[in-house]
C-alpha cells in the first residue's frame, strides 16, 4: 500500500499556524523579519523627514522621540533577530543533517509570540501618554513616568525575550543532539558554530533584560524604588543592569553574520575557510569579553577611574579575537581563485562596513574622548555602521547565497550586484556625514538641531531614501525567484561546505529521511 507523504501536513492557513516544520517556521520568521524592517523603515524616514531641515515641521517632539525608541527596538528585536533566527530555523538542521529542529512544538510558539509582541510595541505609539521615550535602552526617570503605552512595550520586551530564549534552547538541544553520525563539532559548518555560542549568549542576556524590565515594572505600579532616588534607589543601576544585557546585545546581532560570512567567503574563493580552530575560539572568547564591557555605554555617569580605566582595556580587548576573524577571512581568499558573484559582494561588504563600525567604536572606547562623543550622532553613526555592516549584509548575503537552494531557482545575478552598489552606497551615504556632525556636537534623538548642522543633515535624508528606494530591487528578485526562472542544481554554489547542498533544491519537505553521510 501506497503512503501519501502529502496528507500528513495540512496546507492553507494551518500548514502556518500549526506548522512544525523547521523549514516552514524558519520562513515565517523571514517574513515576519520583513514586514518589521519596513515598519522600522518608514519610522527611519520620518526621522529623516524631520531632520531635512532646523526647526519643527512634520511631528512633535514628544512623538519623535518616542517613535525614535521604537524605531531601534523593532529594528532591534523584531528585525534583527528574527532573521537571524529564521536563518538558524531553516539552515542548521540542513547543514548537520538532522531531520528537523530538537524541539518542533516549541519552535511553532517561539515563532507565533513574535506577531502579538509586535503589535503590542508598535501600538504602543498610539495610546494615551504615548509611547516609551527613553531610547531603545528604555532609561528611567523617562521609562518609569510615561502612560499606559509604556507598559504596552515592557510586556512586549518581555514577550520578545521569551521568544528569543525558547529559540535559543531549541538552537543548543539541535546542535547538541541532532548531528547526524560522523558530524563532529569541529566539522561543523561555521554557521551552526556562531548560532551555538550566540544561543548562549542569548540565554545568559536575556534574562538579565528581563530583570531590568521587571524592576521597571514594579517601580511603575509596586511601589518599589529601585530606580528612584528620592525614594533611596538610583537611576545609574538601571544602566548597569541594561548594559550588562546590552553589550552582550550587540554581539547577539553580530555573530551569527559572522558565521554567514565564513560560510560565503570560502565557497568564492574555492579554498577551505582557513584557521576554522581560531574562527571557533575568536567566537567564543568575543562572547565572553562582552559580558565585561558594559560600562563602556555609561563612562559619563561619574565612575571611579578605575573603573573607566578597567572599561576601556576591557573594550580594546574585543578587537583582538576580532582581528583574528578578519585575518582569518583574508588569509581564506589570499591567493584564492576569487569571484565575485552577489553574495560574495555582500560578505566582504560586511566585513567592510563592520570594520568602519569597529575603527569608531575603538574611538568611543578611549574614555575621555567618549566625554566629548557620548550621546551624540557620532554614537549613531558608530553603531549603524556595525549593525549594517553584521545584520543587514549578513542577512542579504545568506539569502543570495541560500534563495536557489530555498526556492529551486537562480536569482538574477546582475539585479543582485545593483541592489548591493545602490545599497551600499545608500547606506554610506546616510550614515558617512553623521560621524561629522557627532564630532561638531550634533546630539541624538532630538528633532531639532543648530543651522551649521543642515547640509551634512540633508546629505543624511537623502541617503536614507536612497537606501530605502534600494530594497524595491530586492523585494522584486526574490518574489520572480519564488515564482520561478532558472532552474538551481542542488549543489548551486561548486564546492560550498555544509549538507545543505546534498539535498535537492528546493529540498523536500521533510529533509534527510535517511541519517546522511559525513565525509
Ligand atoms: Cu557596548
Amino acid at each position: 500500500m501506497s503512503v501519501d507523504h502529502h496528507a500528513e501536513h495540512p496546507t492553507g492557513i494551518s500548514r502556518w499556524l500549526f506548522t512544525t516544520n523547521h523549514k516552514d517556521i524558519g520562513t515565517l520568521y523571514l517574513v515576519f523579519s520583513f514586514i518589521m524592517a519596513i515598519v522600522g523603515g518608514i519610522m527611519s524616514l520620518v526621522i529623516r523627514s524631520e531632520l531635512w531641515q532646523p526647526g519643527l515641521q512634520l511631528v512633535e517632539p514628544n512623538f519623535f522621540n518616542q517613535m525614535t525608541t521604537v524605531h531601534a527596538l523593532v529594528m532591534i528585536f523584531g528585525f534583527a533577530m528574527p532573521a537571524f533566527v529564521g536563518l538558524a530555523n531553516w539552515m542548521i538542521p540542513m547543514m548537520i543533517g538532522a531531520p528537523d529542529m530538537a524541539l518542533p512544538r516549541m519552535n511553532n510558539w517561539s515563532f507565533w509570540i513574535l506577531p502579538f509582541a509586535a503589535t503590542l510595541l508598535i501600538m504602543s505609539l498610539f495610546m494615551p501618554g504615548g509611547g516609551p521615550s527613553g531610547g531603545w535602552t528604555i532609561y528611567p526617570p523617562l521609562s518609569v513616568q510615561g502612560g499606559i503605552g509604556v507598559d504596552f512595550t515592557l510586556l512586549a520586551i518581555h514577550m520578545l525575550g521569551i521568544s528569543s530564549i525558547l529559540g535559543s534552547i531549541n538552537i543548543i538541544a539541535t546542535v547538541l543532539n541532532m548531528r547526524a553520525p560522523g558530524m563532529t563539532l569541529m566539522k561543523m559548518p561555521m554557521f551552526a558554530w556562531t548560532w551555538l555560542i550566540t544561543a548562549f549568549l542569548l540565554i545568559a542576556a536575556m534574562p538579565v533584560l528581563a530583570g531590568a524590565v521587571t524592576m521597571l515594572i514594579t517601580d511603575r505600579h509596586f511601589g518599589t524604588h529601585f530606580f528612584d532616588a528620592a525614594g533611596g534607589g538610583d537611576p545609574v543601576l538601571f544602566q548597569h543592569v541594561f548594559w550588562f544585557f546590552g553589550h552582550p546585545e550587540v554581539y547577539i546581532l553580530v555573530l551569527p553574520a559572522f558565521g554567514v560570512f565564513s560560510q560565503i567567503i570560502p565557497t568564492f574563493s574555492r579554498k577551505p575557510l582557513f584557521g576554522y580552530a581560531s574562527m571557533v575560539y575568536a567566537t567564543a572568547s568575543i562572547a565572553f569579553l562582552s559580558f565585561i564591557v558594559w560600562a563602556h555605554h555609561m563612562y559619563t555617569v561619574g565612575m571611579p577611574m578605575a573603573g573607566e580605566l578597567f572599561f576601556m582595556y576591557s573594550t580594546m580587548l574585543i578587537a583582538v579575537p576580532t582581528g583574528v576573524k578578519i585575518f582569518n577571512w583574508v588569509s581564506t581568499m589570499w591567493r584564492g581563485s576569487m569571484t565575485f558573484e552577489t553574495p560574495m559582494l555582500w560578505a566582504l561588504g560586511g566585513v567592510f562596513t563592520f570594520a568602519v563600525g569597529g575603527f569608531s567604536g575603538l574611538m568611543l572606547a578611549i574614555t575621555p574622548a567618549d566625554f566629548q562623543y557620548q550621546d551624540t550622532y557620532f554614537v549613531v553613526a558608530h553603531f549603524h555602521y556595525v549593525i549594517f555592516g553584521a545584520t543587514i549584509y549578513g542577512l542579504f548575503a545568506a539569502i543570495y547565497y541560500w534563495l536557489p537552494k530555498w526556492t529551486g531557482h537562480l536569482y538574477n545575478e546582475t539585479l543582485g550586484k545593483w541592489h548591493f552598489w545602490l545599497t551600499t552606497i545608500g547606506i554610506n551615504l546616510t550614515f558617512f556625514p553623521q560621524h561629522f556632525l557627532g564630532l561638531a556636537g550634533m546630539p541624538r534623538r532630538i528633532p531639532d538641531y543648530a543651522l551649521q548642522f543642515t547640509e551634512f543633515n540633508q546629505w543624511s535624508t537623502v541617503g536614507a531614501f536612497f537606501t530605502i528606494a534600494s530594497q524595491l530591487i530586492f523585494f522584486f528578485i526574490a518574489i520572480r525567484a519564488m515564482k520561478g526562472g532558472a532552474k538551481a542544481t542542488d549543489q548551486v554554489w561548486e564546492g560550498a561546505d555544509g549538507l545543505e547542498w546534498t539535498l535537492s533544491s528546493p529540498p523536500p519537505y521533510h529533509s534527510f529521511a535517511v541519517a546522511p553521510k559525513v565525509k
